[in-house]
Order: structure tokens, then sequence, then C-alpha cells
């Protein structure tokens, strides 16, 4: 295949300011600038963004944008934006924006109106089950981008909880067991979400749910805990009687889409229209990424750091930590949102791209993670930029700890510790010189590390959308930056197929074609 042709000539002034920043330690950028924190430094809705401690200056700033401007990553947004068809290779437009904002197709007002109704209803204890009794919990049956963003909202939301929400994802039945666990099936309302229902893992999930109520309710009465959510809603009338099944529609991505209908158990479980609420905060953030020019456009920085972390610095992966045990599960819904979308090696005409775009998006909560992997970001070879997620107005006891401590990896990781340092406080505390000369090196922090820290305003419905739809801009910026369609996701097709060949394999009906294959089927099936 023909290697992509570089037409960025902008893109050689970013290798030029990446080899002229990879000499220059963010100490030095700070004392060349007094203002650089508050520079680097940009306000969007809800949102914090502080850039400073990037390896970045004003030329690197200067040539992100060029590239942008080349790009044309502002044309891709507002096509995006005008519901023109951005996902080529699907023949579809990405029009997640419409389900938050106002101007979107009629339907979108349409279904949100059901979806309230059905919450409404549920509430009023008006949704009566099989056995004559009303619903009161919910089993949120779904996988990948029908999973992880009601996942994270009710997790993120709990102390606005109106009823019980439990999920089950995976093809392992211990999933569904511990998901059911201490719900009462007579009580339970069931929403089987999916994009496409041909989904594996979440047909089984909900044939052993339908098995659940019927044994508990009866087969014909089944159907009376049932809710179904797809693009492709006749193949759902299995599932959910025709009143519970909720479009949503292929021009909204599996991962962009839990402003749909997909978000329908957390609008349900959650009170004070915290749905709507969060809807509004998303819509706020898109106002800001379609007009806030590029200087003061908060998806737009941080894609563009993104990109010169990844193109310009080589940086494979970075780690995402937010500080509130309520965000805990961002790094996975925006792992997904990340690497599904922009784990791409070709660009949009299918050209090789000349250098890997897409970046490990990992982490897990602070201050958990300080007692895991931060070791390794603060003394490993490498250098993994380290993007830190807080939340101002927390509440709760421990804010100020947290917060501190947040404040203190940033530092650490930019300050570092020399080994003269290490070894005068050794010494210090009373050690003896040989000692504390070999234990310099290992107490000692190369320090000049780099880090984002994006601030939450306080950690309600609004401010959580604005962040989600930060999130997916970036990502949608970013690809449009590296030239590639950020909506398609071909990648996740192959081992889909080789398992479901494999399936028959290990129930002894069919042979397998490779020679490692085979030995583990023979292993497995001993
Ligand atoms: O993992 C692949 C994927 O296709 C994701 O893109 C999607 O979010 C997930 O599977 C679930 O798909 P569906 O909503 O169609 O069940």
């Amino acid at each position: 295949m023909k290697p992509i042709q570089e037409s960025a000539l902008s893109f050689r002034d970013i290798e030029a300011a990446a080899a002229r920043l990879k000499g220059t330690s963010l100490k030095a950028l700070f004392g060349a600038d007094a203002r650089r924190a508050e520079a680097f430094t940009i306000r969007a809705p809800y949102l914090t963004l502080d850039l400073s401690r990037q390896r970045i200056d004003a030329g690197a700033l200067a040539a992100l944008k060029a590239w942008a401007e080349e790009r044309d990553v502002a044309g891709g947004r507002d096509r995006m934006f005008a519901g023109e068809i951005v996902n080529a290779t699907e023949g579809r437009a990405a029009r997640h924006v419409a389900l938050r904002g106002d101007g979107g197709p009629a339907e979108v007002a349409e279904g949100r109106a059901r979806m309230r109704a059905l919450a409404e209803a549920f509430h009023a204890k008006q949704v009566i089950g099989g056995a004559g009794v009303a619903l009161e919990s919910i089993l949120h049956i779904g996988i990948g981008g029908s999973d992880l963003g009601p996942r994270l909202v009710f997790d993120a939301l709990r102390p606005l909880k109106r009823a019980e929400l439990r999920f089950a994802s995976n093809i392992d039945g211990a999933d569904f067991d511990d998901a059911i666990d201490g719900l009462d099936p007579k009580k339970t309302l069931v929403i089987v979400v999916s994009k496409t229902f041909t989904t594996l893992e979440t047909l089984a999930n909900a044939k052993a749910a339908r098995a659940w109520i019927e044994a508990a309710v009866g087969k014909e009465n089944a159907s009376k805990h049932f809710a179904a959510v797809s693009a492709a809603p006749e193949r759902a009338k299995d599932w959910a009687p025709a009143e519970r099944i909720f479009p949503f529609w292929d021009w909204v991505g599996g991962r962009y889409s839990l402003w749909s209908a997909v978000g329908l158990s957390c609008e349900i479980a959650l009170k004070d229209e915290a749905f709507g609420r969060m809807l509004a905060g998303a819509a706020a953030m898109d106002a800001h990424f379609k007009s806030a020019p590029f200087e003061a456009n908060a998806p737009m920085l941080a894609a563009a750091v993104q990109a010169w972390n990844r193109e310009g610095l080589g940086r494979a992966s970075y780690a995402l930590v937010p500080y509130a045990r309520r965000l805990e599960l961002l790094a996975a819904w925006a792992q997904q949102l990340e690497m599904e979308s922009n784990g791409k090696r070709v660009d949009r005409d299918g050209r090789v791209l000349p250098r890997p775009s897409s970046v490990v998006t990992w982490g897990a909560a602070g201050t958990n993670a300080q007692h895991s992997f931060f070791q390794m970001l603060h003394q490993g070879v490498e250098e993994i930029p380290v993007e830190f997620v807080l939340v101002k107005d927390a509440g709760g006891f421990g804010r100020t700890p947290l917060l501190a401590n947040a404040l203190a990896q940033a530092q650490a990781l930019m300050l570092g510790r020399s080994e003269e340092e290490a070894f005068a406080q050794m010494r210090a505390g009373g050690m003896d010189e040989g000692q504390a000369r070999a234990l310099a090196p290992h107490r000692a922090f190369p320090g000049d590390r780099a880090s984002t820290m994006a601030a939450l305003d306080d950690l309600k419905p609004e401010s959580l959308g604005a962040l989600l739809a930060f999130f997916e801009h970036r990502t949608v910026a970013q690809a449009f930056l590296a030239g590639i369609n950020p909506f398609d996701q071909f990648g996740v097709e192959l081992g889909k197929e080789m398992a479901s060949k494999l399936i028959p394999a290990l129930e002894g009906d069919a042979s397998v074609d490779d020679a490692a294959t085979a030995a583990w089927v023979a292993r497995l099936t001993r």
C-alpha cells in the first residue's frame, strides 16, 4: 500500500518545534514566562483546562494551529455539526451533537419525550410487571458504547439515584449473576441496549434475563418487564413490546451514543432531571467547540496537545487520572472513545499513516492510582504524560487532601528531586554518607514530566455532560488533525468473526486451521 503523501508542510514546523522543546525543561519554560500558568490555562463551560505543564510554548502552539488549519480541523467540525457524511467508510453522518442541542430532527424530541414519559410512569408506580406489582429496579444490558457511558454517568451521579440500576455487559455469565444479585425479578425492568441488536454478548445476557424473568412471572407475562433501545428497532421486536422500543439512528456512533435513548436507564434511575441537564451541559460544550477560536477552544487545544505528544514527541500513551471516586469509570469510557475512534493505521482515503497517531488511553482514580502505577510515572525510564481531572466543588469529606494530592503529583512530576537533593535530605535525617550515596539514585526523581490539569467546577449533571462532550470533541479533533475517520471501527470485526467459528470448534463440531489455536482448543476440551 502506498504511504500517505505528507502534504502537511506545517508538520515540519511541528517537528522543528518538537526538536527544540525536547531539549527544554518545563522549569525553564516557566522561568522564561512569568505569566505561563495563566497564559496556558483556558476556560470552557464548567471546565478549566491548564496546559501550562505540557512541553509547549507559543511557537509550538503556532505550529499546531497552522497544522490544524492545513488539515481543516475546523471545517471537519463544521461538517460534522451540519450533519454531512463525515463517516465516509460507512456513508454516515455523525450527529450525536443533534441529540443534546436544539435543531435536531423531530424524532429526537419525540424520543426524549417517550423516555421521560416512561421514567414518570415508572416512578408513579404505573409500570406494572407480570406479577401485578410495580417495577422498581432496572437491569441495563449492553456492551461497549451501549454500556460504558450509562455506567459512568450513573456512578458519577449516584447521589441523585432514585432507583436501583445494575449493568450486565460481559458474555461471562458471572457478570449477569452479579448484576442480578439481590434484585427481585418480579420488580425489575430489563432494558436491552444495542445499536445493531446483533451483538453476541448482549443477546446472550438478554436471553439469560428473559429466562430469569420468565421463571418468576411466567412466559406470557415476561415482556412486561422489557424495554429495548436500538438503531435497528425491527430486530428488537422479539425482545420488548412496541411501546417500549426506543429507537436511535445510524448517524449516532455507538461510543457517542450516551445522549440518545442509550441513556434511558439513567433517565429513569436518576432524579432531578439529571439526564436532561447532562444534555444541556454537553450542549454548552458543543457551542464552545463550535465557536471559540483555536487559542481559546478547549477541545481543539487539548486535541492539538494530544497530537503534539503523540506525533511530535512520540509519547505512545497517557494516563487519565480523575481525582474523584465518582469519576473512576472515566478512563474506561474514554478508552473506548479514543482507542476505538482513533486506533487506525490508514487515513480517510486508505493511505498508510506516516506515523502513529493514536494514543493508548489508560488510567484509574486518584489517590488509589498513586498506590499503584504512579511509581512508574515518577521513576520509569519513559515519560508518560498524565491528565489529572479535578472536581473543584466536590463535597464530601476528604476534599482537601484529595486536591492536595492531585496538585502534589503534578508538582512532583514536573519538579522532581535531584540525586544531590535526595542525598542532602538523607544526610539531614542522620543517615551515614556511604549509605546516602548508595541510595541517592534510587530516591531521585528526574522530574520534567508533562501533565495536564483539568478542573470541573462541580460534579453536577451539567458539568458531567460538558466533560464528556469535551472528550468526544477532543477525540474527533485529534482524528481530523491526523486525517483519519474517528467514526468507524472495522478493527473489532475480525476477532468477532473468528470467535463465531471457534464456538463450534470448542463444542467439538468444527476443526481449526492454525496450529496454535488448534492446540488451545484441544487443551480446553480435553
Ligand atoms: O466493540 C465493538 C462495538 O461495535 C462498539 O463499537 C459498540 O459500542 C459495541 O460493539 C456494542 O454494539 P451494539 O450497540 O450494536 O450492541
